[in-house]
């Protein structure tokens, strides 16, 4: 099975190894990443990320996913929400606060 690899950049979580297409809120815990969730449905922005590295060659978010980014982080061209991306490439992310 192929992997990707996601890191967390200036955090003491180490990288960690999902199998390729793994959503992140049913894979990523409290213990293994900075990562928080709440709706795991797009909704309530709990998990939004910053993509600091591999935003490019992500499945790009879906209409409803967008619409969610465009409230919780506008203008921000490499937000994405942990609970609506599929993890298909490696990618370093960051943890955001919405605005
Ligand atoms: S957990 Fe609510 S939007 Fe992702």
């Amino acid at each position: 099975m192929k992997t990707c690899v996601i890191s967390f950049p200036d955090t003491p979580h180490a990288p960690a190894t999902l199998p390729e297409g793994a959503n992140l809120s049913e894979t990523l815990t409290v213990m293994n990443s900075p990562m928080l969730f709440g709706c795991r449905a797009g909704i309530c922005g709990t998990c939004l990320i910053q993509v600091e590295d591999g935003y490019e060659r992500l499945v790009p978010p879906t209409a409803e996913e967008q619409e969610a980014l465009e409230v919780y982080a506008p203008g921000n061209p490499k937000a994405r929400l942990g609970c609506q991306m599929r993890l298909t490439v490696d990618v370093a992310i960051k943890k955001i606060r919405s605005a």
